[in-house]
Protein backbone atom coordinates (compact mmCIF):
# COMPACT_ATOMS: atom_id res chain seq x y z
CA UNK A 1 0.00 0.00 0.00
CA UNK A 2 1.19 3.55 -0.41
CA UNK A 3 2.46 5.45 1.97
CA UNK A 4 1.47 9.02 2.69
CA UNK A 5 3.71 11.69 4.32
CA UNK A 6 2.37 14.58 5.88
CA UNK A 7 4.49 17.71 6.78
CA UNK A 8 5.23 19.70 8.73
CA UNK A 9 3.80 16.96 11.47
CA UNK A 10 6.18 14.04 10.15
CA UNK A 11 2.99 11.87 10.87
CA UNK A 12 3.39 8.71 7.83
CA UNK A 13 0.19 6.63 7.57
CA UNK A 14 -0.20 3.28 4.93
CA UNK A 15 -3.47 3.71 3.04
CA UNK A 16 -4.90 2.00 -0.15
CA UNK A 17 -4.97 3.35 -3.44
CA UNK A 18 -8.53 4.86 -3.52
CA UNK A 19 -8.35 6.75 -0.61
CA UNK A 20 -9.42 10.61 -0.85
CA UNK A 21 -6.43 12.20 0.61
CA UNK A 22 -8.21 14.28 3.03
CA UNK A 23 -9.39 10.41 5.13
CA UNK A 24 -5.44 9.78 4.84
CA UNK A 25 -4.35 13.31 6.87
CA UNK A 26 -7.03 12.57 9.21
CA UNK A 27 -6.37 8.70 9.91
CA UNK A 28 -2.64 9.82 10.60
CA UNK A 29 -4.09 11.98 12.99
CA UNK A 30 -3.53 15.56 11.66
CA UNK A 31 -6.64 17.70 11.45
CA UNK A 32 -7.44 19.64 8.22
CA UNK A 33 -10.25 21.79 7.91
CA UNK A 34 -13.68 20.75 5.31
CA UNK A 35 -15.78 23.63 5.19
CA UNK A 36 -17.77 22.54 2.18
CA UNK A 37 -17.77 18.77 4.27
CA UNK A 38 -15.48 17.25 0.90
CA UNK A 39 -17.83 18.43 -1.48
CA UNK A 40 -15.15 20.30 -3.39
CA UNK A 41 -16.59 23.46 -2.90
CA UNK A 42 -14.38 25.41 -0.89
CA UNK A 43 -10.96 25.78 -0.37
CA UNK A 44 -10.34 24.56 3.15
CA UNK A 45 -8.45 21.83 2.46
CA UNK A 46 -6.33 22.93 0.28
CA UNK A 47 -2.97 21.42 0.65
CA UNK A 48 0.65 20.75 -1.42
CA UNK A 49 1.01 17.64 -3.06
CA UNK A 50 5.25 17.57 -3.06
CA UNK A 51 5.80 14.14 -4.11
CA UNK A 52 3.56 11.48 -6.18
CA UNK A 53 1.26 14.15 -7.71
CA UNK A 54 1.46 11.96 -10.83
CA UNK A 55 -0.15 8.80 -9.05
CA UNK A 56 -3.28 11.10 -7.78
CA UNK A 57 -6.46 11.11 -9.13
CA UNK A 58 -6.62 13.90 -11.97
CA UNK A 59 -7.74 17.63 -11.65
CA UNK A 60 -11.67 17.45 -12.24
CA UNK A 61 -13.53 20.67 -13.52
CA UNK A 62 -14.87 21.47 -10.40
CA UNK A 63 -11.42 21.34 -8.32
CA UNK A 64 -9.50 23.24 -10.83
CA UNK A 65 -12.55 25.80 -11.10
CA UNK A 66 -12.04 26.13 -6.56
CA UNK A 67 -8.31 26.21 -7.01
CA UNK A 68 -8.41 29.10 -9.40
CA UNK A 69 -9.87 31.01 -6.83
CA UNK A 70 -7.38 30.70 -4.64
CA UNK A 71 -4.86 32.80 -3.71
CA UNK A 72 -1.36 31.27 -3.24
CA UNK A 73 -2.32 28.11 -5.54
CA UNK A 74 0.68 27.02 -7.31
CA UNK A 75 1.35 23.61 -9.82
CA UNK A 76 1.52 22.25 -6.65
CA UNK A 77 -2.10 22.67 -4.96
CA UNK A 78 -4.92 19.98 -4.60
CA UNK A 79 -8.26 19.46 -2.60
CA UNK A 80 -7.41 17.36 -0.59
CA UNK A 81 -11.13 15.91 -0.44
CA UNK A 82 -10.85 15.81 -4.10
CA UNK A 83 -7.33 13.64 -5.17
CA UNK A 84 -7.81 10.60 -4.39
CA UNK A 85 -4.74 8.52 -3.67
CA UNK A 86 -2.78 6.38 -6.35
CA UNK A 87 -0.57 3.47 -6.20
CA UNK A 88 2.50 5.30 -5.29
CA UNK A 89 3.82 7.24 -2.18
CA UNK A 90 3.00 10.44 -1.53
CA UNK A 91 4.11 13.61 0.51
CA UNK A 92 1.46 16.15 1.13
CA UNK A 93 2.03 19.43 3.19
CA UNK A 94 -0.73 20.97 5.12
CA UNK A 95 -1.21 24.91 4.63
CA UNK A 96 -1.33 26.62 8.23
CA UNK A 97 -4.58 28.17 7.79
CA UNK A 98 -5.56 24.79 7.50
CA UNK A 99 -3.65 22.57 9.46
CA UNK A 100 -4.93 23.32 12.72
CA UNK A 101 -1.83 24.71 13.95
S1 LIG B 1 -13.55 20.34 2.06
FE1 LIG B 1 -14.32 21.90 0.78
S2 LIG B 1 -13.17 21.62 -1.03
FE2 LIG B 1 -12.42 20.07 0.24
Amino acid sequence: MPVVSIMPSGKTIEMPAGTPLVDAILAAGDSIAQKCAGKGECDSCHIFVHEGRKSISKIQRKENEQLDSIVGVGSKSRLACQAILGEENVTVELLGFASGL
